[in-house]
């Protein structure tokens, strides 16, 4: 049975992290997968994640099963976190496995009523979208959404393809923080694609993995508030990996909008379901977690301040990034890295030159040219940028 397997084409990101690993250069830049490093190259535990472990390492007294939604504190934590007040009675929560079992929830769901749904992701996206949608089975399109001139929204365009969306299609956005490009939609452009929404009967799905990332945990929320609070129904799919750290402790959820209260009851009762045929009772090591820190306003204050020093820390990144390019190209063309927000921003440099900048400067990137931010080393901005401009950018 199993000969009939075939090689599998690696994810490009997640392959990257080997690359990196056996490389025996000293000076080697990893700005490859999306995970937040400080000063020194580490990913730190929050503070206030470790202080909940501690606490809770204490207080467990058992090891029994929880619930097959999840945590119910972790869940409306989280939906408060991201929404708000809006809509609290009509969404539905589940506790997901990260943000990616987040999407795989929402997306089954979506497949359980709309076998024929069609999935349209932005071009470029992250590449665990078209892998996801795929597996499932689901149809997928794709709609324009970054201008590889001005390295911003091309926003005529992504209107230009989104009118061709109706009842049946399922619209993947980014809600802060696009990955891999690092362009975002404006508040009226979140405005916009809501009117488009409301207009032609497409359900929004938000993908919203880098919250406070980009302008601030409540600034990030922005566009999705906004939209939750005028279409009828709507999918969210949120991470703890990025904003709490909890990478490996795999915790996020998947939240569903729906007309009524009694229908979110009923996606609430299916998403349930899909839990317990994916993986049963959800983890709940992270989701305990979050939850203290959540409801508890000493340690929330403290994660919120520390998540505010990371943010800070990329931005001045950012444009610290794009000084040291003005001054080493002697112009402006690398400005869009400090306009851009979040994690990642794409460098615009061709397949052959990404590949150059790991040969000949160790310097590692995505293919496609997505650079993470966090990884820039702050005290060699200036060597990055020679580097940058040697092999022709
Ligand atoms: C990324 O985009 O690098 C992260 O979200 C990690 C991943 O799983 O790809």
């Amino acid at each position: 049975m199993f000969s009939k397997l075939t090689a599998q084409a690696p994810d490009k990101i997640i392959a990257l992290i080997a690359q990196y690993a056996a490389d025996p250069r000293g000076d080697k830049v990893d700005m490859g997968v999306g995970v937040y490093k400080d000063a020194q190259g580490r990913t730190p535990i929050i503070r206030a994640i470790k202080t909940a472990e501690q606490r809770h390492w204490e207080a467990e007294t058992t090891k029994t099963y929880k619930a097959l939604i999840g945590d119910g504190v972790f869940i409306s934590g989280m939906r408060g976190l991201v929404l708000g007040d809006v809509a609290a009675d009509r969404v539905a929560g589940a506790q997901s496995v990260g943000g990616t079992g987040a999407i795989y929830t929402l997306l089954d769901l979506v497949r359980t009523i709309e076998p024929q749904a069609r999935v349209w992701m932005s071009d470029p996206t992250w590449p665990n979208h078209a892998a996801i949608i795929g597996h499932l089975g689901l149809a997928s399109r794709s709609y324009r959404y970054f201008d590889a001139e001005t390295r911003e929204v091309d926003f005529e365009a992504m209107r230009a393809d989104l009118a061709g969306a109706g009842p049946g299609d399922v619209i993947l956005l980014h809600g802060c923080c696009h990955n891999p490009t690092g362009a975002n939609l404006t508040l009226a452009q979140w405005e916009e694609i809501t009117d488009m929404a409301l207009a032609q009967g497409f359900l929004p799905f938000v993908d919203f993995a880098y919250q406070g990332f980009g302008d601030g945990l409540e600034a990030d929320a922005a566009g999705v508030r906004a939209m939750a609070s005028r279409v009828p129904q709507m999918l969210i799919a949120t991470s703890c990996s990025k904003n709490f750290g909890l990478y490996r402790d795999r915790i996020g959820a998947a939240m569903v909008l729906c007309e009524t209260p009694a229908t979110a009851a009923l996606a609430r009762g299916t998403m349930e379901t899909l839990n317990r045929v994916h993986f049963s009772f959800p983890p709940d090591h992270g989701a305990a977690l979050v939850a203290s820190v959540l409801s508890d306003p000493a340690l929330r204050a403290d994660w919120v301040a520390e998540l505010e020093g990371m943010r800070l820390r990329m931005l001045s990144l950012r444009t610290g990034l794009a000084d040291a390019l003005r001054r080493e190209a002697n112009d402006d063309r690398f400005d869009f890295i400090a306009r851009h927000r979040g994690m990642f921003s794409r460098l615009g440099a061709s397949p052959a030159q990404v590949e150059r900048l790991r040969a000949e400067h160790g310097i590692y990137m995505v293919g496609d040219s997505r650079m993470n931010i966090a990884g820039l080393p702050e005290d060699r901005l200036d060597h990055l940028a020679r580097a940058f401009v040697s092999v022709g950018l």
